[in-house]
Parts: C-alpha cells; sequence; structure tokens
C-alpha cells in the first residue's frame, strides 16, 4: 500500500503534536528510496554534496544546476517524504529576484516541494518574496556553511560571550526574522542546546537541529555521517549508526579478490554454461 504523502501543513502539525521530526540528508535515487522506506519525513538535497559526495572542501562551488540535478534524482526515489531542495550559494543572495527564479528551478526542474536558504535578518525580504509566490521556505540560521569566510571556519555560533560579541543574540534575532518572514520551518546548525531549547520554545515554526542539542523539534544528519560512509573522523555531534564504509571496502576487496583467483564468475552468473554442459 502507498504510504500517505507527506506535506508542509503535515510538517507544522507534528511540532504542534509534539511529534518530532527527522530530516536526512538525500543525493540521489537508491538512497531516496531507502531513506523513505524506512521513514524519513524529509529529503534534504543540501548543498553538502559538495563535501560528501563531490570532495569539495567547502559548499561554496556547488552550483544550482547540480542541486536541480540531484533534487530531480531524490524526487523519484520518494513516495511518502517532503523532497526539501537547498538553495546553493550565489543562487539567491543577489536580490530576492534571483531567489525567486532559483526556487522556481528547484521546484519546475528538480521536483522539490520546498527550499531551503541560509541567513536570517538579512534575508528576511528573501523568504517573504519566495514564500510570496507559495513556494514553501525553510530558514537556517546559527552555523550557515555558505558564511564560512565570515565565521573564520565551521565554528559553533552564539555562545556566551562567543567569537564575535552579541552573537547570541544575532541568532535569536535570526531565528525570529525567518519566522516573521514566513518561513514554516528552520534548521538551526552549532548552537547550544539552551539557545537551540529558547528558540524551539519561543517559535510557532518547527526548529529542526544539527548539532543544537534535544530540544528541537526535529534533527537533521548527513547521510554520509549517520551511515559512516565518510571518513573515520564523524563531527561531534553527528551519530554514525553504520560503517557502511567498512562494509563497501570488505565487499569490494571481496570481490578483487575473487576476480584475481579465477572464482568470479561461476557458472551460475554465466549464460549458456548450463546448454552447453548438456551439449
Ligand atoms: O547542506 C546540508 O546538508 C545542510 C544540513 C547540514 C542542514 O544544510
Amino acid at each position: 500500500m502507498e504510504p500517505k504523502k507527506l506535506t508542509v501543513p503535515d510538517i507544522g502539525r507534528m511540532k504542534a503534536a509534539g511529534e518530532r521530526i527527522s530530516m536526512v540528508t538525500a543525493y540521489d535515487c537508491p538512497f531516496a528510496r531507502l531513506l523513505d522506506e524506512a521513514g524519513v519525513d524529509i529529503l534534504l538535497v543540501g548543498d553538502s554534496l559538495g563535501m560528501v559526495v563531490q570532495g569539495l572542501e567547502t559548499t561554496l562551488p556547488v552550483t544550482l544546476d547540480e542541486i536541480v540535478y540531484h533534487t530531480r534524482m531524490v524526487a523519484r526515489g520518494r513516495r511518502r517524504a517532503l523532497v526539501l531542495g537547498d538553495l546553493p550559494f550565489g543562487s539567491y543572495q543577489a536580490s530576492p529576484m534571483r531567489a525567486v527564479e532559483s526556487a522556481i528551478r528547484l521546484v519546475k526542474e528538480g521536483g522539490a516541494e520546498a527550499v531551503k536558504l541560509e541567513g536570517g535578518t538579512t534575508m528576511a525580504r528573501t523568504i517573504e518574496a519566495i514564500a510570496a509566490i507559495d513556494i514553501p521556505v525553510v530558514g537556517h540560521v546559527g552555523l550557515t556553511p555558505q558564511s564560512v569566510h565570515r565565521m573564520g571556519g565551521h565554528r559553533v555560533q552564539g555562545r556566551r560571550g562567543g567569537h564575535a560579541p552579541g552573537e547570541r543574540d544575532r541568532v535569536l534575532d535570526d531565528a525570529r526574522a525567518v519566522q516573521a518572514a514566513g518561513a514554516f520551518a528552520l534548521v538551526l546548525e552549532c548552537i547550544p542546546l539552551d539557545l537551540a531549547a529558547e528558540i524551539t520554545a519561543e517559535l510557532t515554526i518547527p526548529t529542526i537541529g544539527i548539532g543544537a542539542g534535544a530540544h528541537c523539534d526535529g534533527q537533521v544528519l548527513v547521510l554520509h555521517d549517520l551511515l559512516g560512509l565518510s571518513s573515520d573522523w564523524t563531527p561531534r555531534f553527528a551519530k554514525r549508526y553504520a560503517e557502511l564504509g567498512r562494509e563497501v571496502v570488505r565487499a569490494a576487496s571481496a570481490y578483487v579478490e575473487e576476480v584475481k583467483g579465477g572464482l568470479f564468475p561461476t557458472e551460475a552468473q554465466a549464460f549458456g554454461a548450463r546448454a552447453a554442459k548438456a551439449g
């Protein structure tokens, strides 16, 4: 039986009902299918694509064409989950109009049901413009990887007496601005858990945390961290639920060994072997 498709209003209702929201990044159809089958609520085609799939140091070079291409693959694999496309660096900052055009491409060409963008008060007009044409928007504040150069690295934001003065208030103001501008959910990345709890209690839209503690309305993890597909180093906030990287190496080594030793393929994997034998 086809599962009931999740919609944007369902995500809001989950907060009201106290049901936690699960989000995982996805970049292709097979993993989208598996994550959907596992019951993941939101599949985020994140610009983390650059770092975990393309092997880049930052997310900055990821293009809108690339996100559209990967969103299309993810959308084909989803049955129940909501597909959320990430607006990459350079596709929305120049003007609200540019952002609207990029968001339209993610929906029209990629099959996204909603878009995400980074930034708070400075992006309020942009969120308003996208929401005004009925494309649902998810905000993203705290550690915003597209601002890596301003932040001086991927560092926790909003600590009391943190790196920059007033950081905590800035994160709080950003979260409020995102909600006021019309976003339907907000990603909180790498902020202290008490700040995430304060924001979650104040906002009516759901918060989805990554490195923001347990008090958020939902959680998001990068697929490669969750599955243990990235290097042995895992960010402190992530949890490896499997070691698929090691399993891939084990399976591929066994294959190499069997090819070298003439053990693969056997008759079972060959065509016409039985007929030849009978003849
Ligand atoms: O691009 C991404 O994967 C993200 C998540 C880390 C929230 O933005």
